[in-house]
């Protein structure tokens, strides 16, 4: 398929459903070739199902199903790409998740357990396929992606603390990545989104999928918590990820974030909404 991704091979962390799951589209649909990845083989599933959908051939796309927190889920991934295709032009680390607390503990009372749960899936996991990946992007002149959050903005997030604390480390570590990354050809950016509809949501709340629309539903018509008037779909958020990805688009930017949110991050709506809106 030809696109501005042609000849481009990626990676796209957490694509089994939601942003990752629409990047992959996008990114194929332009001529990539994708690895779609994450842990539940029924959504790996919907994600081939709508790849074929979509017009793309089986031999544009591969799918690994692995944890992305750990060392073997990530090497499979890797090698597994460069097996079927060859090598590696771009990452994106979009795997993610606000975990709940086991005990439904809040606050700073959520176990240490939920913060090195959290962290090892959103920063660690990050950091350790940045380390795989860099011979292999240092020969492509390659492009990372992180997927963050505007709760790693300036504000505080009292019922779940971890979350917003691992995205801002995210961005602080993109920063020092970014500059380290740079004299070998490599760039690294940002996207935080705001409020998207996908399952994120719903695992980070235990609300059913009828509650977690509504949710969305009334976010996106509170003008207090989202100016533009709607929350987000997936697809906003992947052509961000691929404007970042693609040398051409994006070539002076590095170390940079893209705040994707419907103007959310400008007003204070967002966090007077929450707590009323979530139980956990
Ligand atoms: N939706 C929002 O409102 C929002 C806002 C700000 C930031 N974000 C960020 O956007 C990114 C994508 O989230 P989403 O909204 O698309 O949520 P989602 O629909 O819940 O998708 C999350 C994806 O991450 C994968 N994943 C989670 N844990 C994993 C693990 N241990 N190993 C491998 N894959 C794992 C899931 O795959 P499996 O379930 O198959 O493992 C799924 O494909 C995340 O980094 C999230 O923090 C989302």
């Amino acid at each position: 398929m030809v696109g501005r991704f042609s000849g481009k091979v990626a990676i796209i962390t957490g694509s089994s459903f939601g942003i990752g799951r629409e990047t992959a589209l996008l990114f194929a649909k332009e001529g990539a070739k994708v690895t779609v990845t994450g842990r539940n083989e029924e959504r790996l599933q919907g994600t081939r199902q709508a790849l074929l959908d979509s017009g793309i051939p089986e031999t544009n796309f591969l799918i690994v199903p692995a944890d992305i927190t750990t060392s073997s889920g990530q090497d499979t991934l890797i090698s597994k790409t460069l097996e079927r295709f060859g090598k590696l032009d771009i990452l994106v680390n979009n795997a993610g998740a606000s975990i709940p607390d086991s005990q439904k503990r809040t606050g700073i009372n959520q176990g240490i357990e939920t913060y090195e749960q959290v962290m090892r899936l959103n920063v660690q996991s990050v950091i350790e396929m940045t380390q795989k990946v860099r011979p292999h992007l240092a020969k492509s002149k390659g492009d990372i992606v992180n997927v963050s959050s505007i709760v790693a903005l300036n504000f505080g997030w009292a019922r779940t603390p971890y979350y917003p604390l691992a995205k801002a480390a995210l961005d602080q570590y993109t920063r020092s990545a970014a500059i380290d990354l740079i004299h070998e050809g490599i760039r690294v950016n940002t996207v935080n989104p705001g409020v998207v509809q996908t399952g994120f949501h719903e695992s980070a709340t235990g609300l059913s999928s009828d509650a977690s629309q509504k949710f969305y539903d009334d976010m996106g018509s509170n003008p207090s918590a989202i100016p533009c008037g709607f929350s987000g779909r997936p697809e906003h958020i992947a052509k961000a990820i691929a404007f970042l990805a693609h040398r051409d688009s994006s070539e002076y930017i590095i170390g940079q974030n893209i705040i994707a949110d419907g103007g959310t991050s400008l007003v204070l709506g967002l966090h007077a909404q929450f707590p009323r809106q979530t139980k956990n």
